[in-house]
């Protein structure tokens, strides 16, 4: 059987990283063999891109962040994503290309029609992968703002204020309105378990389907 590859995507402080967890636990106890990861990481140069381009202390222009998302994706699809799909595993990535279509297009005023160079090179460095669900966990900035602030955490976009969050959310839901059958949005201003609940019912529904 082939697995099947499930991302959490949306701005920052809508739980992704807890959803991805609760989610991987319920798969595990319905027997689903699951890996979990995130972008940028999951290798070991992906880490350090990481370190790198989220350091708000180093000037990036915007090609170089993209092309350094692009890098780390490329050795995390084919040393982690891959190799997991062909052993039949669910993997659960938290972020995916369509953080990089929010992130370094969208949110900076580009419109979906003008990232045709940036989706190629998505799909250049995946090897054509993409997602069979991508779950958007979406909410009120300023609601999201105060979870956030909770963590304490500022990297290179968390300091950008909350125009820039409003920009993030509206990317992803211009996204999601152009695929929505890849594509759900899940609101995550609820509790925590309201949430875990709605994402299950999505998973859910892409498992049912593929049985
Ligand atoms: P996170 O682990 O909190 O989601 O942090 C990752 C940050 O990296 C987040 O602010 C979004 C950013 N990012 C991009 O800008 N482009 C990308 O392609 C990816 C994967 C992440």
């Amino acid at each position: 059987m082939k697995g099947k590859f499930i991302t959490f995507e949306g701005a920052d402080g809508g739980g992704k990283s807890t959803q991805v967890q609760l989610a991987a636990e319920w798969l595990r106890k319905q027997g689903y063999d699951v890996i979990t990861t995130r972008e940028p990481g999951g290798t070991v140069l992906a880490e350090k891109v990481r370190e790198l381009v989220l350091d708000p202390a180093l000037p990036l222009n915007t090609t170089s962040q993209s092309l350094l998302y692009l890098a780390a994706r490329s050795e995390h699809v084919e040393k982690v994503i891959r190799p997991a799909l062909d052993a039949g595993k669910v993997v659960l990535c938290d972020r995916f290309s369509d953080s990089t279509l929010v992130y370094q297009g969208l949110s900076l005023g580009k419109e979906l029609a003008e990232l045709t160079v940036l989706r190629q090179l998505c799909s250049f460095a995946t090897a054509g992968l993409e997602p069979d669900l991508t779950l958007v966990l979406d909410g009120r900035p300023e609601e999201l703002a105060k979870r956030r602030e909770l963590r304490g955490v500022t990297d290179r976009y968390e300091q950008q204020g909350l125009d820039f969050q409003h920009r993030l959310r509206d990317g992803f839901l211009t996204l999601a309105k152009a695929e929505p059958a890849r594509i759900k949005v899940l609101n995550a201003e609820g509790s925590m378990e309201e949430v875990a609940e709605a994402v299950q019912k999505a998973l859910d529904n892409l498992l049912q389907e593929a049985e």
